[in-house]
């Protein structure tokens, strides 16, 4: 537990960045990340940018894998998960383009996208480390209330919940959210060696109260960290309001 979300942010990014190097990755043997959107890494994102820039961390031997996209969103749209990236993370780290990884919402074949996406997760070994957020309803990715605790990597259709949690990304407007998104299940966050999930703010306490001292649960997804050896939560003092 952090006081707040500055203090937060900092924490996780130096947690990451000490994880990439006692990792000392190299092009044979990089370091995985997996990456996720939303508001609540955005300061983590900006501290990793300054410890790059200080040369504290190099994402040089880094290989990504993001959480989830949305379907039938233009890549170049400012609320896609690829712009959302490009713009407050890759475009300002040393990382090589290549290394990557973003599911295609726009794939012709969507089912062969999200077996795809596992098959390269999988080459690479696993991943190291998730990072991920919660949504207010203790989703995971896009791992809506109801997703299966073993699920892969497959299209989500989203809640009505998110769907109007997401809208303020899209003027305000529910008909402009996309419906569908593609998403790594809570089986491919939970494979990875270890999770780290940032949790801030008042309007996640109920979330957090789920995943800590709640039941494990398909209605709650993040509570199926509950069962990772390495799982991780790092909040501020206001998402601890219902603990
Ligand atoms: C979306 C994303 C999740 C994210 C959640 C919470 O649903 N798919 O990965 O955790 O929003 O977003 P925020 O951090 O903006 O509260």
């Amino acid at each position: 537990i952090e006081s707040d979300y500055q203090a937060l942010s900092q924490w996780a990014a130096n947690y990451v960045a000490k994880r990439i190097n006692q990792a000392k990755p190299t092009a044979e043997k990089p370091f995985i990340l997996g990456l996720p959107t939303g508001s609540s890494p955005l300061g983590m994102y900006k501290a990793l940018i300054e410890l790059n820039k200080k040369g504290v961390v190099s994402f040089e031997h880094v290989v990504t894998f993001n959480m989830d996209e949305y379907v039938g969103l233009p890549e170049s749209h400012p609320e896609s998960y690829h712009s959302f990236m490009h713009n407050n993370f890759f475009n300002h780290i040393d990382i090589r383009k290549e290394n990557i990884h973003i599911l295609n919402g726009n794939a012709e074949d969507l089912e062969a996208e999200c077996a795809n996406y596992e098959k390269q997760i999988e080459s690479f070994g696993g991943i190291d480390l998730f990072l991920g957020g919660i949504g207010p309803d203790g989703h995971i990715a896009f791992n809506e209330p109801g997703s299966s605790l073993t699920s892969r990597t497959r299209v989500k259709t989203l809640t009505t919940d998110t769907i109007i949690a997401n809208s303020r990304f899209f003027e305000n407007d529910v008909n402009k959210v996309p419906k569908t998104a593609l998403t790594v299940g809570v089986g491919t966050v939970m494979a990875a060696k270890e999770v780290l999930i940032l949790c801030n703010g008042h309007n996640k306490a109920r979330a957090l109260q789920h995943a800590v001292e709640g039941g494990i649960t398909q209605m709650w997804t993040i509570s199926a960290l509950q069962l990772h050896p390495h799982g991780i939560i790092v909040c501020d003092e206001a998402a601890t309001d219902e603990l």
